[in-house]
């Protein structure tokens, strides 16, 4: 057991699979007592047990981040657990491509809906109740490349994630008073189950025409010369949480091996 976040309680939404999980259990391997948030109750608290397995502590809750009641309920699932919740992470996030000229009301809104919506009514609701403590908490967000450069295909997504960074510094602005610092960080192409459905679904839109090659071709240009595993993110989100990065706010992390140079 590492000692980086020993006594710290951390939320993290969309846990259950993915990045998520993975930060979840280094998490809890640096002492935070960890909160599983995400829409898929059984896989939330299979990923609780889980790290309860590995001698960490975790709770769970089944929410969806696009609703305030299950979000304001979520948190304090943490609170009663764990007595007080001190960092929040926005991780849940969703794609579903659509060429640009197809794209539908129903597409854009559910896209906005979980990558962005959720991402202020988390930030909204863990300020309340750290607040409610006394202040003094992080707020982390992932965003994505895809908040950084537009695409063809993901259109929704893309202005979705870019909300993602001007919501960050949005709520650093409005949440520094309360001495909450508010950070995001922005992945490349990382093999998780989110990719695996991305792959095939750019298939069925005529993107790409064989499994895998989506993936490849978004990954041709990464200067360190492969997709990142959820692993090769775990030490950026650590450092994002732990006090090693308590004087940034506002700001956001490239962590794509090399993809967009901005
Ligand atoms: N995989 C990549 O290449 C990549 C790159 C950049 C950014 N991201 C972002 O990283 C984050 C994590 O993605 P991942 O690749 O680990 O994906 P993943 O699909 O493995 O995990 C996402 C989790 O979010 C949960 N979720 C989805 N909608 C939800 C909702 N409305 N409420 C609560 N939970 C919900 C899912 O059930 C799932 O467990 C997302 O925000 C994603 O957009 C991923």
């Amino acid at each position: 057991m590492g000692i980086r976040l020993e006594g710290k309680t951390i939320g993290i939404t969309g846990a259950a699979s993915g990045m998520g999980l993975a930060f979840a259990h280094r998490f809890a391997d640096e002492g935070a007592n960890v909160l599983i948030v995400d829409l898929d109750r059984g896989a939330a608290e299979a990923a609780a047990k889980s790290i309860i397995a590995a001698g960490g502590n975790a709770v769970s809750a089944q929410a969806n981040v696009t609703d305030r009641g299950q979000i304001r309920a979520a948190v304090q699932v943490a609170v009663a657990a764990f007595g007080r919740i001190d960092i929040w992470f926005n991780n849940a996030g969703l794609n579903r491509p659509m060429s640009f000229i197809d794209i539908t009301e129903e597409n854009w809104s559910s896209i906005m809906d979980v990558n962005a919506l959720g991402v202020l009514i988390g930030t909204q609701e863990i300020a309340k109740q750290i607040e409610a403590q006394g202040g003094g908490g992080k707020v982390i967000n992932t965003s994505s490349i895809s908040g950084r450069v537009g695409d063809a295909n993901t259109a929704p997504y893309c202005a979705a994630k870019s909300a993602v960074i001007s919501l960050t510094q949005s709520a650093a602005k409005a949440l520094a008073p309360k001495d909450i610092t508010v950070n995001a960080f922005a992945p490349g192409v990382v093999a998780t189950p989110l990719w695996t459905k991305l792959d095939e679904d750019l298939m069925s839109i005529g993107a790409s025409s064989a499994p895998g090659e989506a993936m490849k071709n978004f990954s041709s240009d990464i200067l360190r010369g492969r997709a990142a595993e959820a692993e090769d993110i775990v030490g950026t989100a650590l450092f994002l949480a732990s006090e090693d990065s308590n004087y940034m706010t506002g700001q956001v992390i490239m962590i794509d091996g090399g993809m967009v140079l901005v």
